[in-house]
């Protein structure tokens, strides 16, 4: 083995390989492959993550809003170790089946926030929504109704990034250059109340979401749209949280048309919302649930789809003329990921992470509240349990968003990073995001939203010192 203090991992060293040999995701590539990264961790422990010159930072997104135990947990990697030792792999195809993979499928059925009757194992948020459309499709070509193929899905929505799961996500960066999205796709209007519904009270905002969405299924007609997707709470797009009664009213425009609903819980599932499930939280009642992240904590690469018995029979029933049912992943079931995931569902379990995640939450919105609310750059501060949002405006009232070229949240996210605190400039807007693991404590909290402040009011005095904005 190469032991960690070789000269391959001097810090300058590593950021040169990676420069020169790492095609890195959602990152400048010009940019990257001219100045290297910024840094290079090697470590994690709790919510804290260490590079290889000794700095920490507070990690406040959880890595991608899914190390929800923290770092550093021996269970998982004992769990891990054991089950590599054991049987370190056992394929799921033609009904072949390992412990561990089946009890994991029985434990997530029992905890699903609705009835759900099977759940198909994939690897990732999106391979398991891309696996949602082809039931969607799958079903409906089983009940003899093959037009209705269309999915609706939400602007400033994240479903992923495969060629279906990129086209249902609702953010033009992810579309460009991909020749996305696909026609079969079609977009309503996200529960952003800044930027949609400024101004209204939940009702009329419901009511104007409601009305969106059934003039875009007239417009392509019901027998064309075999499904909706949304997240509970929408996370990369912007942490939005839809107003109340959202959930419930669209559950009955889709029941109407015959149309699916999908809860997309990549996110929100496992507890961030202090729900076990954001469906839970926010009155959803979804026919299909996609779960990753925090089923494992993100120690392994993990995802789900649960199928209700109504979907489920139909698509049994579709065996009759489809034969074998020809969808599956060569890790789908992987018993290693199974075993990450008992172990980490017993750390949520034992440790109350849920109760926690809500009156962890309950404390950061008061912080995010007292420390941002002043602020003049600060449109608005949202967030439902252990996941939050700084939505930064040039103009509050009404509000006016800034020149995107300035990159604002951007430049507040690399400051508060030097600072050693990590929050998160989402895609859609200039807009900071929080979702620390679950475990954080309230003097970590604290850290994490005063090292976010600061960065803020300094990314406020360099546009000042620019000449492009002032208060
Ligand atoms: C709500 C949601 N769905 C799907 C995905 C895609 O998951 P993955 O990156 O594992 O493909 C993400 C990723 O952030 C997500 O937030």
């Amino acid at each position: 083995m190469v032991p960690k203090s070789s000269a391959r991992t001097d810090a300058s060293d590593l950021a040169d390989i990676d420069r020169r040999y790492a095609f890195h995701p959602f990152t400048g590539l010009a940019e990257h492959e001219k100045s290297g990264p910024a840094t290079v961790m090697v470590r994690g422990e709790g919510v804290w993550l260490h590079d290889n010159r000794d700095r920490r930072y507070l990690d406040g997104m959880a890595g991608l809003w899914c190390v929800n135990v923290g770092y550093g947990r021996r269970e998982i990697g004992e769990a891990m170790h054991s089950q590599a030792i054991t049987l370190p792999y056992c394929h799921a195809f033609s009904s072949q089946c390992s412990d561990i993979p089946t009890l994991l499928a029985e434990r997530i059925i029992q905890m699903a926030p609705v009835p759900m009757s099977k759940v198909f194992f994939g690897n990732s948020g999106s391979d398991a929504n891309d696996t949602q459309v082809k039931l969607v499709w799958y079903y409906n070509n089983s009940r003899g109704k093959p037009l209705k193929k269309k999915i609706i899905s939400r602007q400033r929505g994240y479903h992923g990034v495969t060629i279906m799961s990129g086209g249902m996500t609702g953010l033009s960066g992810i579309h460009s250059g991909f020749d996305l999205p696909l026609s079969f796709v079609k977009h309503t209007t996200a529960p952003h109340r800044l930027w949609e519904g400024f101004g209204l009270g939940d009702s009329d905002f419901v009511a104007k979401l409601v009305s969106d969405l059934e003039r875009l299924i007239e417009k392509e007609g019901a027998e064309t749209i075999g499904a909706m997707i949304v997240e509970p709470v929408m996370g990369a797009g912007g942490v939005i949280v839809p107003p109340a009664g959202y959930h419930e009213a669209i559950r009955q425009v889709l029941d109407h048309h015959d149309i699916l609903l999908i809860a997309d819980e990549v996110i929100c599932g496992f507890g961030r919302l202090g729900h076990m499930f954001g469906s839970q939280a926010v009155g959803l009642q979804p026919d299909l649930v996609t779960i990753a992240k925090g089923v494992t904590s993100a120690y392994f690469p993990l995802s789900g789809c649960l199928v209700s018995e109504k979907v489920w029979r139909t698509i049994v029933d579709g065996g009759k003329k489809y034969g074998v049912f020809g969808h599956g992943y060569t890790y789908s079931a992987h018993p290693i990921g199974a075993a990450v995931a008992m172990a980490n569902l017993d750390i949520v379990d034992k440790e109350n992470l849920v109760a926690a995640a809500a009156s962890k939450g309950a404390y950061m919105h008061e912080q995010l509240r007292a420390a941002f609310a002043d602020h003049p750059m600060v449109g608005e501060i949202r967030g439902f349990g252990l996941i939050g949002a700084v939505e930064l405006v040039s103009r509050q009232d009404p509000p006016l968003a800034f020149d995107p070229k300035l990159g604002v949240a951007g430049r507040v996210a690399k400051k508060a990073m030097q600072n050693g605190v990590i929050t998160r400039a989402l895609p859609s807007a200039d807009t900071l995001a929080f979702s620390p693991p679950l475990i954080v404590s309230t003097s970590e909290i604290d850290t994490l939203v005063s090292g976010v402040r600061d960065a803020l009011d300094e990314v406020q005095e360099q546009l000042g010192s620019e000449g492009v904005w002032q208060p």
